[in-house]
């Protein structure tokens, strides 16, 4: 029981009812409104420190921590376990931070920090030759910002402690995990509905926690390289960063290493936890170790998305064996390997998803590898799902239509025809549409639905699409 009491949020008048209303249900804003003329300064100053710090969220982590450790705060130790793990810290630095500063699992960045906050807290000024060290591994606006961080949860934790605040439930935990992972507070979007263009689709949705405690793996979470000098987001990467949003820990494999990382760090910016992994899934002996160190990084495996899929230019009439098995290698064999090794390890309660094509429903590519290939996984879907569901577990397939991808672009530039037809809505679809929809069979909101075809493309395969806007 808390030593004063709580307000109703709903209740609470004003700007502060608004801002308090919009974040996740901590019980300290519970209480805050009985000081409205500080409140909004407060939690203005704590969400900065949250998502605009130039700080790296690790190492903002690590110091919390500190701070909660030195404070004897069990409340803030708590929340910001999550967070740090959200944040991609593992298990055992946390644990170093909050008992052992100086252990070798630090690097010597986060060692100066660490000691630095020690000092703080504990002598006020750090003397000399820490805050040297300190100025050695941060920069000017890095101190600075540390010793406001250290500072704001020293405030927080006496708060806490002295009113008596108690833990909120898993749920709260977790959207409040989800809250922090988000991105900058993004500007709000114009809607354009008659185009059907609202936030999500354009990768700017408040997350909600939808994936917390999930752990994903997506392969082909890269990107294909585009001439594009402002490249549109590939399928693999909007699920990775969408997925990490909304508070799973995500296992990000590609061949191609470099745009993996590249999918992983966007996320880590943003406070997300994500690994890239490096996997040819042509090769099959990669598959096994893929899945292998995905599970060794998440810790576990509840879902799993094959997002890889290529083409070839092969028309009928000129087939080669040589090019039709390159594209069933990656486009079908991978995706059977990759489910069956993830199927062995994953928890109940998990679920699959494989990403197909309206190809599969039409030869207007021109390109049977390619529709073959993707009309098979509908079959592989149903027969995954069959395979499983006596474990718990799900398996549905995707099928994107005209997507604005790389990927996209790369097939009209060589088959102009493609996107210049009526569309449905007036235009391609985005790679957070297919994310979206990905999410929702991935998560446990999709629990009834199994083995099916979620077909994702505006309209297109039943003739519903208007006119391209002038
Ligand atoms: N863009 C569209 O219009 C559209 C429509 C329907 C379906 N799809 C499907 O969506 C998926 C992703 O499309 P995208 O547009 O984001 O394409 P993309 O080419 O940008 O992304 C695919 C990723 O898979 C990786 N990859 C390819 N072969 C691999 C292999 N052997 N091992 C590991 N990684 C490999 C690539 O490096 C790339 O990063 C594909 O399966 C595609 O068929 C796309």
């Amino acid at each position: 029981m808390a030593r004063l009491p709580f307000f109703d949020l709903d209740a609470v008048p004003g700007t502060l009812g608004d801002t308090l209303r919009a974040r996740p249900p901590l019980n300290l804003y519970k209480v805050l409104p009985h000081a409205p003329e500080v409140a909004e300064g407060f939690l203005a100053l704590g969400g900065a420190i949250l998502r605009k710090s130039s700080l790296s969220p690790a190492l903002r982590e690590l110091a919390i921590l500190r701070v909660g450790a030195l404070c004897d705060a069990s409340y803030e130790i708590h929340q910001h376990r999550r967070v740090a793990r959200s944040a991609g810290v593992p298990d055992e630095k946390i644990e170093a931070a909050l008992a052992d500063p100086a252990s070798p699992l630090f690097d010597a960045r986060e060692r100066a920090v660490l000691a630095f906050t020690d000092a703080v807290v504990r002598q006020v000024k750090a003397p000399e030759p820490l805050y040297a060290t300190l100025a050695a591994h941060c920069s000017a606006q890095e101190q600075m910002e540390l010793v406001v961080t250290i500072g704001f949860y020293m405030l927080v934790s006496r708060l806490l402690e002295n009113l008596e605040l108690e833990v909120e439930d898993e749920d709260a935990a977790a959207a409040i995990a989800a809250h922090v992972a988000q991105a900058p507070t993004p500007a709000p979007v114009p809607a354009d509905p008659v185009r059907q263009l609202f936030a999500p689709a354009l990768g700017r949705a408040r997350p909600a926690g939808r994936m917390a405690g999930r752990r994903v793996l997506v392969v082909g979470g890269g990107q294909r390289p585009t001439v594009d000098e402002q490249p549109p987001v590939g399928n693999g990467r909007a699920m990775t960063l969408l997925f990490a949003r909304e508070g799973a820990a995500v296992a990000c494999a590609d061949m191609d290493l470099a745009s993996a990382e590249e999918s992983a760090a966007r996320a880590r910016r943003e406070g997300g936890r994500v690994h890239a992994l490096q996997a040819d899934v042509s090769r099959p002996e990669e598959i096994t170790r893929m899945v292998r160190e995905a599970v060794q990084v998440l810790g576990g495996l509840d879902g799993l998305v094959l997002n890889v899929g290529i083409g070839n230019t092969s028309r009928f009439g000129t087939e080669t064996a040589q090019a039709w098995d390159a594209v069933m290698d990656v486009n079908l064999r991978a995706h059977m390997l990759c489910a069956q090794a993830a199927a062995e390890v994953m928890e109940e309660g998990g679920s699959m998803v494989f990403v197909s094509s309206t190809a599969s429903l039409s030869p207007l590519t021109g390109i049977p590898a390619y529709e073959c290939s993707k009309a098979a996984l509908a079959a592989l879907g149903r027969a995954a799902a069959y395979a499983t569901h006596g474990r718990g577990l799900r398996a549905n397939v995707i099928a994107p239509g005209l997507i604005d991808t790389p990927l996209g672009r790369d097939a009209s530039r060589n088959r102009p025809a493609r996107a210049a037809r009526p569309l449905p809505f007036g235009r391609q679809g985005t790679g957070w549409e297919v994310a979206h929809a990905t999410l929702f069979l991935l998560s446990s909101e999709a629990s009834y639905v199994n083995g099916q075809v979620l077909v994702a493309d505006g309209g297109l395969s039943v003739s519903v699409v208007r006119q391209p806007a002038a």
